[in-house]
């Protein structure tokens, strides 16, 4: 059982008022910087590859930040469909339940507009082109073929995980590219709403479950996030190929070794892992199963 003190009329006064428009945050003379870096090392671990030069470290900085558009990108267009989903059985038993879940989807429909909208300069501005994992409707398939509950257990861990990404690593570097940095505060500021929907979605599947149904929910979580995981070492490779048309030079064999393990990890701790270790993700999920909170701090190390 979850005992939150998040509620939907709370969060839905906190969402309006936190709500910005696409336009004030690109456009105009709102531009990106492509001398900067535009993501925090922590997260484009470009720093731990001993054979680039500075340079170079700021293409594949670049590179990383486009993939956390298009990633990203990707998992919000299976929020959008679950969301509504999940409102849609129950629209007349609680108006801010319903209104709150619909202002979650709308924010959410907003920030894939968003999203295109960087990637869509970041591909005018970049030297070259990069390819990413997808098509997202194709993806956002697989996953919404699995349970409500593991979806929704993947849904809290990332919404969770671009908290961390923000208070820990975005707001006080002052490398990074204003801009990019603006659109990951506001992403951030809008998340921080979605999180608590995220918890109430999934008390509410919780509520009633055996131990069996929430074992097959953790299972689908675990699937869900290895086919996440297998997109991911795709995106690596697409990622390798792009560097070496920007940098203009081909990578030696053991060049290529360290840019992948050291990578892969990258793309698995933003993606993955830092959901896993979140202690909030971890306290909503020990309170209706600690075995399955066990299962998922066992997991994690392979994502850091
Ligand atoms: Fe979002
Ligand atoms: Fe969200």
């Amino acid at each position: 059982m979850i005992t939150t003190t998040y509620n939907y009329q709370e969060t839905l006064a906190a969402s309006v008022r936190a709500n910005w428009r696409v336009e004030d945050i690109i456009g105009g003379d709102k531009r990106l910087d492509f001398t900067r870096p535009f993501m925090p090392d922590s997260l484009a671990r470009v720093n731990a590859i001993d054979f680039l030069d500075h340079e170079e470290k700021i293409v594949l900085n670049q590179i990383r930040g486009y993939g956390y558009l298009t990633t990203f990108g990707l998992v919000e267009e299976f929020i959008l469909p679950f969301v509504l989903d999940h409102v849609r059985p129950h629209l007349n038993e609680d108006d801010y339940r319903t209104r709150a879940l619909l202002q979650f989807a709308s924010e959410e429909a907003k920030h894939i507009q968003l999203f295109k909208k960087f990637a869509k300069e970041f591909e005018q501005g970049f030297v070259t082109y990069c390819e990413t994992i997808g098509p997202p409707e194709e993806i956002g398939k697989a996953v919404l073929s699995h349970g409500p509950l593991g979806v929704a257990l993947v849904i809290l861990g990332t919404e969770w995980a671009t908290q961390k990404h923000y208070l820990e690593s975005v707001r006080d570097d002052n490398e990074l590219d204003p801009q990019f940095k603006s659109l990951l505060r506001n992403h951030w500021i809008e998340e921080a709403q979605h999180t608590k929907l995220d918890t109430l979605m999934v008390q509410s599947l919780t509520d009633n479950l055996t131990e069996d149904q929430i074992e097959k929910g953790i299972n689908d979580y675990a699937a869900i996030g290895g086919l996440i995981d297998d997109g991911l070492k795709q995106q690596v490779e697409f990622d390798l190929e792009a560097f070496q048309r920007a940098a203009g030079r081909m990578l030696a064999e053991f060049e290529r070794k360290q840019f992948r393990s050291i990578q892969l990890q990258a793309l698995r701790w933003t993606y993955l892992g830092s959901a896993m270790v979140h202690p909030n993700f971890l306290a909503t999920i020990g309170e209706f199963s600690p075995s399955a909170r066990k299962r998922i701090e066992e997991m994690a190390p392979e994502f850091s």
